[in-house]
C-alpha cells in the first residue's frame, strides 16, 4: 500500500486486539494480573517498535546558566539550565528551559515535554539562550514562533510549572542523528551507525523527558507526585513511550500523536506503518519494518501503548483537520484501552461515543477530545489539558 487513504469505508481495523488478552487466549481479569501483563507488553513494544530507553548516566551536573525572577511579565521564575551528563568518561549535554509560578504557597504540579525547534521558539521571552548551534542544525526557528504550542504564561497563571528541551539536543532528527545523540554516552562511535536501529530517536527523546522529570522532582517548589509528560505528534509518541517506561510520571498527554502513537496500526487511514517506517526509520526498531505491509500481524495495537500508562491518567487529543494522524482512529484506540482502566474502577462510564469537536469525552483517568482545526497545539488544547489534569489530580 503506498497510497494514502482518507475514506472511512476503506479504513478497516476498527477491531483492535485487547491488551487484556494473553497470547494463549486467556483474559486478564484483575489489576494484579495486569501488572505482569503490563511488563510483558512494555517489553514487546521495546522489541517491535521503540527499542529500550537508555539508562540514567552515572553523573548529572546542573549548570544554572541564568535565573530570572521576573519572567513572563513578572509572573514566573525562569531557569535556563545546561544539563551535563557523564558516563564512563563520555560527556554529553542538553539545554532545559524551565518556568515556575511565583509566590507559591505549596509545591506545584508540572508538565514536561520536548519541543521541535529549540527553546527560544517556545516562548515570548526575548532573551532565552539559543540552543547549541552544533546540535540544532537546520531546525531552529525564529524566537517565539511556537509560543502557542506552549502557552507558558497561561499555564503559569493556572499554577503549573513547565519545562522543555529541544529534541535535536538529544537526538538530531535525521538519518545520521544517532552519531551525536545521547546514545554516545553509552556506546562507542562504531556502534552509532545509521544501521543500528535498536537505538531509536523516540527512546532517546523519551530518555530526555525522564531526565527533565527527575530534575523537577528534586526541587522543593515542585510536587514530585504531579509531574506530567506532554508531547505533540512525534513527541506525542515519545510522551506515551516515556510514560510507559517511567511510572513516576503522574500522567500523560498525547497531542495528535498519530501513527505509532495513539492511532491504530491496523487501520488504513492517513499515515500507515508502510509510510512511517520508510520516512522515519531512525524512530523505530528495524523489526517494525517486517510489519509495514501487514500491520494486523503485530502482536499488539496502539491501544496497548495507551494502556501502559494505566491506571495513571491519560488524555488523548486529536484535531479535526489532522487526518494524517487519524483522529477517529485515535479515539478508537482510547476506547479500546478503557478495559485496562476499568480493572482499577476507572475509565469511561459505559462505552464512549466519538465526541463532537470541543466536547471532551473525559472518563476517570482516561480522556479523549477532538479540537477543531489543524495539526498543532493551541490555547484550546492547553485549556483541555488543564481541565483534565485538574479533574484527575
Ligand atoms: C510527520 C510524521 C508523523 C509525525 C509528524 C510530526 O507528519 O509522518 O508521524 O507525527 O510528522 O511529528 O509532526
Amino acid at each position: 500500500m503506498s497510497y494514502v487513504n482518507y475514506l472511512e469505508a476503506h479504513a478497516g481495523g476498527t477491531e483492535l486486539p485487547s491488551p487484556l488478552v494473553l497470547p494463549d487466549g486467556k483474559r486478564i481479569s484483575s489489576a494484579a494480573m495486569w501488572e505482569s501483563r503490563r511488563r510483558e507488553l512494555r517489553q514487546t513494544f521495546a522489541d517491535f517498535m521503540f527499542g529500550e530507553i537508555p539508562p540514567p548516566p552515572q553523573k548529572i551536573t546542573l549548570e544554572l546558566r541564568r535565573e530570572r525572577t521576573d519572567a513572563l511579565d513578572g509572573t514566573a521564575i525562569r531557569r535556563e539550565i545546561r544539563i551535563h551528563l557523564e558516563n564512563d568518561g563520555k560527556r554529553f549535554f542538553f539545554d532545559m528551559l524551565w518556568y515556575i509560578p511565583k509566590n507559591l504557597s505549596a509545591p506545584c504540579p508540572a508538565i514536561v515535554g520536548l519541543n521541535f525547534p529549540g527553546n527560544p521558539a517556545t516562548t515570548d521571552d526575548p532573551d532565552v539562550f539559543e540552543n547549541d548551534p552544533a546540535k540544532l542544525k537546520e531546525h531552529a526557528l525564529e524566537r517565539g514562533v511556537q509560543r502557542e504550542r506552549w502557552c507558558f504564561k497561561e499555564m503559569i497563571a493556572r499554577g503549573f510549572s513547565m519545562a522543555t528541551a529541544a529534541r535535536d539536543d538529544l537526538f538530531f532528527d535525521g538519518r545520521d542523528g544517532r552519531r551525536e545523540s545521547v546514545y554516545s554516552l553509552f556506546h562507542s562511535p562504531e556502534e552509532l551507525t545509521e544501521e543500528n536501529r535498536s537505538l531509536t530517536a523516540i527512546s532517546a527523546w523519551a530518555w530526555g523527558c525522564i531526565r527533565l522529570r527527575e530534575i523537577l522532582a528534586a526541587d522543593p517548589l515542585i510536587d514530585e507526585k504531579r509531574i506530567w509528560v506532554h508531547g505533540h505528534s512525534r513527541l506525542g509518541k515519545t510522551a506515551l513511550w516515556a510514560s510507559a517506561n517511567d511510572e513516576k510520571f503522574a500522567g500523560c498527554v498525547s497531542n495528535d500523536s498519530g501513527c505509532c502513537g495513539a492511532a491504530p496500526s491496523r487501520r488504513n487511514f492517513g499515515e500507515t506503518l508502510h509510510v512511517i517506517t520508510h520516512a522515519f526509520p531512525w524512530w523505530f526498531q528495524k523489526k517494525l519494518d517486517l510489519y509495514a505491509e501487514k500491520p494486523a500481524e503485530l502482536p499488539f495495537d496502539q491501544n496497548a501503548l495507551l494502556a501502559l500508562t494505566a491506571p495513571r491518567p491519560l488524555l488523548v487529543a486529536s484535531a479535526t483537520e489532522d487526518l494524517w494522524a487519524d483522529p477517529y482512529g485515535e479515539f478508537l484506540s482510547t476506547a479500546a484501552a478503557d478495559d485496562v482502566w476499568k480493572l482499577y474502577g476507572l475509565g469511561f462510564n459505559g462505552t464512549p461515543e466519538f465526541p463532537l469537536p470541543e466536547t471532551p469525552a473525559f472518563g476517570k483517568a482516561l480522556g479523549y477530545y477532538l479540537r477543531t482545526g489543524k495539526h498543532a497545539v493551541t490555547a484550546t488544547d492547553w485549556k483541555m489539558v488543564t481541565e483534565f489534569i485538574k479533574a484527575n489530580s
